[in-house]
């Protein structure tokens, strides 16, 4: 197994930072797609010049949607001597949040060494969530109820001190109103469960369990990241209708596997794992891309499951000399 350095730690970070920039000209302008196209055209090509050899095994959906970040598309420098990775994308967790200058829309990708992401089908998942000090707490399969007890317990609190996040869509009535019987209080968020996710290991943030249905890409996406910051992540697929649950049947998944909690270490195996992530909007998490007198300002994250090292960077890019290289242009273009 190969040892992903911290050089290529840094370098990833300057993939999520194209992404951010190029959807941070985006914010608020009514365009999620727009926004998304740009990120996506950035993360691409600036992952040319990442020294490694790359997968795709969580990216924009299939080659027949996706013309760039598809899954399976090779990436990266490419040199013999690079290291084989899979690679999981998510240029913009939060394109609507980023299309209304909402706040939260972060760009991030995850990185480990081959056979070390899950390619879970891009569809819904269920998703329990906390952060390192409730680790060994939480019991997808028991109810919201014992889950949150367990979780005060340990982390010497009363339930009703306790704050849950959860995606606010109507799925989430009936689980919402079980978090409320208990007292726990609740942030409900209206996008962005890879923030939600890390938010519950985030000293500050006072976000301590994150509970709710969200996309399954982000939940190998939040793996990554609670792996690196010593949480704990729990997931079920969630079929949202027939069509979605045949569509994963036919992938070579059993009925059984529907049924099948999957663990971080199922979702983001040993030790070799990076995350990085850069803010779009700003938010608790990360502030998001700043512009003033021919500068650009944006700030980051970089974390290694192997030390646990998290790693916060600010930027300063200068208008008139930094660009990017643009995948569908095929020259570098500035910010
Ligand atoms: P996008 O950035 O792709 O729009 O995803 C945002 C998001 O809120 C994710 O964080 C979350 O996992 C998913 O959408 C939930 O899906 P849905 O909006 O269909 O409920």
């Amino acid at each position: 197994m190969v040892d992903l350095g911290r050089e290529v730690t840094l370098e990833f970070i300057r993939v999520t930072e194209a992404a951010a920039l190029k959807a941070s000209r985006w914010m608020g302008r009514g365009d999620k797609n727009a926004a998304d196209q740009a990120a996506v055209d950035a993360m691409r090509g600036m992952m040319d010049l990442v020294n490694v050899r790359g997968t795709i095994v969580i990216g924009e959906g299939e080659k027949d949607q996706a013309p760039m970040l598809y899954i399976g598309e090779r990436v990266g420098g490419g040199g013999l001597r690079d290291p084989q990775v899979d690679i999981a994308v998510d240029p913009i967790d939060g394109t609507t949040l980023t299309s209304k200058g909402l706040p939260n829309a972060i760009s991030v990708i995850a990185v480990g060494n081959e056979g070390t992401l899950a390619p879970l089908p891009s569809y819904y998942a269920n998703k329990i969530a906390v952060g390192p000090e409730a680790k060994g707490s939480i019991d997808i399969n028991a109810p919201v109820q014992d889950n949150l007890e367990r979780v005060a317990k340990v982390l010497g609190v009363r339930t009703g001190d306790l704050t849950a996040i959860v995606l606010d869509r109507p799925r989430h009535e009936q689980l919402i109103q079980e978090i409320r019987q208990t007292g726990a209080r609740i942030k409900l968020i209206s996008d962005g469960d890879v923030a939600g996710a890390i938010a519950t290991a985030t000293e500050d943030s006072g976000v301590n369990i994150l509970f709710g249905i969200g996309g399954s890409p982000e939940a190998v996406i939040s793996a990554a990241a609670l792996k690196c910051l010593g949480g704990e992540l729990q997931v079920k697929l969630w079929p949202s209708d027939e069509g979605e649950r045949k569509k994963i049947l036919e992938m070579g998944y059993a009925e059984a596997d529907l049924d099948q909690p999957y663990g971080i270490d199922d979702l983001a195996k040993g030790d070799s794992i990076i995350f990085c992530a850069t803010g779009i909007t700003g938010g608790d998490f990360l502030p998001g891309v700043r512009y003033e007198e021919n500068l650009a300002i944006t700030h980051s994250v970089a974390m290694r499951s192997k030390t646990r090292t998290v790693r916060y960077i600010t930027a300063h890019h200068h208008l008139d000399t930094k660009t990017i290289p643009s995948r569908t242009e095929a020259r570098e273009i500035g910010i």
